[in-house]
């Protein structure tokens, strides 16, 4: 279905739109909140937030944010593999339904595999994901940063062999370490 948006980076001057966008569709201020955490971290990646903007209206918004998968190695060693996570997602509730959402994961993800990125990961709905590529993670041996549904936790490989022989427990950006956001 044909959403008629500009699909486009965020800029400083979305912020109090993307809030709003944000508090609408969670119905709550924690996610808002959340993406200002972000924006202020070092887990902050601006070539991947992505708004939908409707004639100026930004009507959804998709944020991928810098992680890594740790793996221990023998000998007390760390092996660390960068990952991007997909986290929040969100489209106005006017506009759900209509292929938004899914457009906005579909760039975004595009936009990552275009800088090189080769490991996405997600916490989120398990009937949702999937259609883009996401797949359960701990059958690849990749666990989550703190306890979750299992069936919610997915991975995605955006390279070819993105991830062969990875595994390892996933760290998010800080923001994502408090657990109000969990
Ligand atoms: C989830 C969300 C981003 C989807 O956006 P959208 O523009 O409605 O999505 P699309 O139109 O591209 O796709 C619709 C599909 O998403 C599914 N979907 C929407 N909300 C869902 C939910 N809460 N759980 C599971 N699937 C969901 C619909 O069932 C539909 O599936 P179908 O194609 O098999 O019929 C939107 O509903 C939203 O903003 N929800 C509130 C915030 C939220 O839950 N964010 C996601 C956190 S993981």
């Amino acid at each position: 279905m044909t959403t008629h948006c500009l699909i486009r980076l965020a800029t400083d001057a979305d912020r109090p739109q993307i809030r709003e966008l944000l508090r609408s569709a969670f119905g709550q201020e924690d996610e808002a909140d959340l993406v200002d955490d972000i924006v202020n971290s070092i887990g902050y990646l601006p070539d991947l937030e992505v708004v939908a903007d409707d004639g100026g209206v930004v009507v959804g918004h998709v944020m991928l944010t810098r992680a890594q998968i740790e793996e221990a190695l023998p000998g007390m060693m760390m092996r660390n593999i960068p990952a991007v996570a997909l986290a929040p997602l969100a489209v106005h509730p006017s506009r759900q339904n209509s292929g938004l959402g899914s457009e906005l994961v579909r760039e975004v993800l595009d936009r990552a595999r275009i800088l090189g990125e080769r490991i996405a990961l997600v916490l989120g709905h398990p009937e949702f994901y999937p259609r883009f590529g996401f797949h359960e993670a701990l059958s690849y041996g990749i666990m989550p940063p703190h306890e979750v549904r299992s069936d919610a936790w997915m991975v995605a490989e955006l390279a070819p062999g993105g991830l062969t022989e990875v595994r390892g427990t996933a760290r998010f950006a800080a923001p994502f370490n408090n657990p109000k956001y969990w």
